[in-house]
């Protein structure tokens, strides 16, 4: 028997309200095909408008050599080549018209002073590739996405989380969630499902992330059949705030670096000098994660535990033209002026590189009906995504996600929303008000940030990770006994304790899978086993259910077809390209 719900009907049901999403629901919008986008949030709020240096994408405008093919072999060697090859191609072939199209809907990039858009450089991008809006690029760029969506009169459902998805028999047939307003449940009977809910930050103690980052999207992939690709790879940002410690994780944008920005230790050193000659400051994320990690360790850190980080050498105009963001989010949070004194900043999790799997042309996942773009899905940015890629992959695979999830919605008939399926999901939903157990949400969340953050975030060993997986373990069974008190109305302990239930099982396939690669690449970095193994460089790991039990498996890396492998020279053939 189950409670009283809404249903809403429509052909495309997109998750998310964030670049992806937003991309997704104007492509399949513009298909034809009926679609509802719901967020978590409101709209306009998505986690994307907190991406601030830029798109990437090889226009050459600043950089006439610049290239979709060194764009690619830059994305590639910066995923250390256990990316999905064809993603990686299709992104920078893409991204250029992209951020084109992004324009003509209203978005207003800086420019050159020909007119053109302007590009800056970023860590690991070989040109100058970054098309920005000062350090603002990704609320332009939502702001713009909203435009368009509403002007195509899609359907917006906000503030509404989504719980499950709905299957009838092996396909999708929609998905169950709640309103965060007034509790009441709601269902979504729909013919394709794209989930766009992003990453799963939230699940450290310190990150980047925003509150919606606690990987939902993925966890319902996962419980529906889906598969987690490269759970294990997630990406340090080098620079987070990190006093006082209220703030602690904000983002301090790559681009303070792309500007021209120096890191230094406690003795006035810009130590990436030392750590990489060549890319210095715009070395690639997980080397520059590492440097400050490692002077910190050997004594060199700032005050509390992190290093400087200077601008004040360009001057107090150049600053507040360029980084108008951080000059204020530093005066106001921090009460530091970044035009007179440095920054302090430590690594902060900021990105997650596994997701969902998905295949590279569609977005579609391996459930019938189920697709999948930006954060929440895998394959484009291996074991370390470059910085400015995540916005160009959101336009570039969310198109591609709503255009495939129109195309699968005109050949199937809608499918059936099951009871049982609803019954069994609102039981769960109701069962912390029920249930006499003393556990608290809010303390069960904070104990698996702090073992995620210990065992399983920057540096990373056996010892750590087995440590932090039986904790996991052991919050999954507390979390039975979670008790909310209140109602349904705006309940932020209920909601907390459905989003746990995503972030332990996110939390375990990290760890599984962290524990599984015995080797250091990328942004994992296992102490216990420093060196690049050649064989685990052909395979990705990949979690997926087997009857409610987590199980692990690799699969080789797609082999790179000899016209892209050639571009990275013949004399050294790529580790990742022979199938295993
Ligand atoms: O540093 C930044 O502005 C972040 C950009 C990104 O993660 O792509």
């Amino acid at each position: 028997m189950t409670e009283t719900y809404e249903t809403h009907t429509c052909d495309v049901l997109v998750i998310g309200a964030g670049g992806a999403g937003m991309r997704a629901a104007i492509e399949a919008a513009g298909d034809g095909a009926s679609v509802i986008l719901v967020c978590k949030s409101l709209l306009g709020k998505a986690h994307t408008v907190m991406a601030e240096g830029g798109i990437a994408a090889a226009l050459g405008n600043v950089d006439p050599q610049d290239s979709w093919e060194t764009h690619f072999q830059d994305t590639m060697r910066g995923g250390q080549l256990i990316n999905n090859w064809r993603m990686a191609e299709l992104h920078a072939r893409e991204s250029p018209d992209r951020v084109y199209e992004l324009e003509t809907w209203g978005a207003i990039f800086d420019r050159t002073p020909d007119g053109r858009i302007m590009q800056r450089p970023f860590g690991a991008h070989t040109w100058r590739r970054l098309c920005h809006v000062g350090d603002r690029t990704g609320l332009e760029m939502i702001r713009t996405l909203q435009d368009r969506t509403v002007a195509l009169g899609v359907e917006v459902l906000m503030e509404v989380t989504v719980t499950r998805l709905l299957k009838d028999g092996h396909r999708i047939a929609g998905a169950f969630g709640y309103n965060r307003v007034d509790g009441q449940f709601v269902a979504f009977r729909s013919k394709a499902v794209v989930i766009a809910t992003g990453g799963w930050g939230r699940i450290f103690k310190v990150t980047s992330n925003s509150w919606e980052g606690t990987g939902d999207g993925v966890g319902m992939g996962y419980e529906a059949g889906a598969e987690v690709l490269d759970p294990e790879m997630v990406q340090f940002h080098p620079t987070g705030m990190l006093w006082p410690p209220g703030v602690r994780g904000i983002l301090v944008t790559e681009a303070v670096r792309g500007e021209g920005g120096y890191l230094k230790n406690k003795d006035g050193q810009r130590f990436m000098l030392e750590y990489d000659p060549k890319k210095k400051e715009l070395s690639s994320r997980d080397v520059v994660a590492r440097a400050i990690h490692k002077e910190v360790e050997q004594g060199r850190g700032s005050p509390h535990g992190g290093a400087y980080l200077e601008v004040m050498h360009l001057g107090a105009d150049t600053i507040k033209k360029k980084l108008p963001s951080m000059y204020e989010q530093f005066l106001r949070l921090a009460d530091v002026d970044i035009t007179r004194e440095p920054m302090e900043v430590a690594p902060t999790i900021h990105y997650a590189m596994g997701g969902l799997w998905v295949e590279p042309e569609t977005g579609a996942t391996t459930v019938p009906g189920l697709f999948a773009a930006g954060e929440a899905a895998a394959g484009l940015h291996g074991a370390n995504r470059l910085g400015g890629n995540s916005l160009s992959d959101l336009l570039v695979f969310g198109r591609r996600a709503g255009a495939a999830a129109a195309t699968y919605q005109r050949d199937v008939t809608r499918g059936n929303l099951h009871e049982r399926q609803i019954a069994e999901e609102q039981e769960l939903l109701l069962k912390p008000f029920q249930s006499e157990g003393k556990e608290n949400p809010y303390l069960l969340q904070q104990e698996l940030q702090t073992a995620m953050q210990e065992g399983a975030s920057l540096a990373r060993d056996e010892r750590g990770l087995r440590a932090c997986l039986k904790k996991v373990l052991e919050l999954q069974r507390r979390i039975e006994m979670v008790h909310v008190p209140g109602s349904r109305r705006y309940n932020p302990g209920w909601h907390t304790t459905r989003d746990l239930r995503f972030m332990l099982t996110i939390a375990e396939a990290i760890v599984r899978a962290a524990l599984e690669r015995k080797e250091s690449r990328g942004a994992h970095w296992r102490l216990d086993y420093l060196e690049k193994d050649a064989k685990l460089g052909r395979v990705n790991y990949i979690a997926y259910s087997d009857s409610g039990r987590m199980r692990l498996k690799t699969r080789p890396v797609p082999e790179m077809p000899h016209e892209l492998s050639r571009l990275f020279g013949e004399p050294e053939p790529l580790p990742a390209q022979k199938t295993a």
